[in-house]
């Protein structure tokens, strides 16, 4: 469907828990952090009515189930499931990658297509200090199983942090092109945990890219529709080379070319990560019957895509895995 600037709505963000068993500085304070419970998450039954309304209704494409940490949902295998025969082109996957080694076949058998796997740091040490937790092993061999269950292709989510990650760009850039993965740069957002510690911590696209060329030949390429990650093709001059990206909401914004609706883990429709609000499609799924289910589903669908912003602020207190990340 269109929403009413014109903009094509063809793709979901579904958050399917608010859990996580990490806590990255940017994402969630380290103190203890209360999550929604069980009984307030749609079920698996509910989640595939949603999807089935939003493909029929909205004609929806693509679907990336997201967390918090999606694989810590017990009945996921089971949702994948019941997701896989809506006729959707792309199903696909946000994880950290610490569960990954043992569940990527079991994913793939149902019927997941792919996988995006955020890593922000390649040191041990970093990585534990950045993301209050976890293991660089793991993550990285999560990545490898992912590869030889077929959740291709891969992208791994590198969230730029200045004074952090900043020596590594070259590093994971390599660490891409040597195993055909697309590593894409994501500039630091406003978003809860980082909306006070924003402004010391944003590294910019521009900035990262001039790390890149002192090392590599870089080239922007053509931005495929619909994709919020801007692609350049890199070459070190000696035979290794290959595709990285930048998601770069912050110094280049992209909500004019924006096609996706949230979906939060509690069931909350949302036309953008910024909306505090939106519109809770649990009492018309839980309470609604025929007619009344889908009228009321399309009244939220409309609610959701007209309060999508052309320009957004780009700020909002609201946590990220509350969101849906
Ligand atoms: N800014 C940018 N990216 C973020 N992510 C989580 N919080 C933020 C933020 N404030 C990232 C995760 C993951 C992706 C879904 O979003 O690290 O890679
Ligand atoms: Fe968990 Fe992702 Fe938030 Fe990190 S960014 S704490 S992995 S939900």
């Amino acid at each position: 469907m269109k929403d009413p600037r014109g903009r094509t709505i063809d793709s979901l963000r579904l958050s399917v828990t608010e859990r996580c068993n990490l806590r990255c500085a940017y994402c969630l304070p380290a103190g203890p952090v209360s999550f929604a419970s069980e009984e307030e998450l749609l079920t698996a039954e509910e989640i595939e009515e949603a999807v089935r309304f939003l493909v029929e209704r909205a004609g929806l494409r693509r679907v990336r189930i997201t967390g918090g940490e999606p694989l810590l949902r017990e009945d996921l295998l089971d949702l994948v499931g019941r997701l896989r025969p809506l006729n959707l082109q792309d199903l696909s996957l946000t994880t950290n990658g610490q569960l990954l080694v043992s569940r990527a076949r079991a994913l793939r058998d149902a019927g997941l297509d792919r996988v995006n796997v955020s890593l922000d740091s390649l040191d041990p040490e970093r990585f534990r200090n950045v993301r209050r937790g976890g293991d660089v092993k793991k993550t990285v061999e999560g990545i490898h199983a992912a590869l030889d269950a077929g959740l291709v292709p891969i992208k791994v989510n590198v969230v730029l942090l200045k004074g952090t990650n900043d020596g590594e760009i070259v590093e994971f850039a390599r660490f891409g092109m040597k195993r055909g993965i697309e590593v894409r740069f994501l500039e630091l957002m406003a978003i809860g945990e980082a909306a006070s510690t924003h402004e010391g911590r944003f590294l910019s696209m521009d900035e990262a890219l001039g790390r890149l060329r002192a090392s590599f030949r870089v080239e922007e390429l053509p931005r495929p529709d619909g994709s919020p990650s801007i692609p350049f093709a890199v070459s070190d001059g000696n035979g290794l080379g290959g595709t990285i990206g930048f998601i770069a909401p912050v110094s280049r914004p992209f909500c004019n070319a924006c096609r996706r609706l949230r979906l939060s883990a509690t069931g909350l429709l949302r036309g953008c990560l910024m909306n505090a609000g939106g519109v809770a499609l649990a009492p018309i799924l839980q309470n609604g019957a025929g007619d009344d289910r889908r009228r009321g589903l399309e009244e939220a669908l409309r609610r959701a895509v007209d309060e999508k912003p052309w320009v957004s602020a780009m700020r909002t207190g609201v946590r990220m895995n509350t969101l849906g990340g």
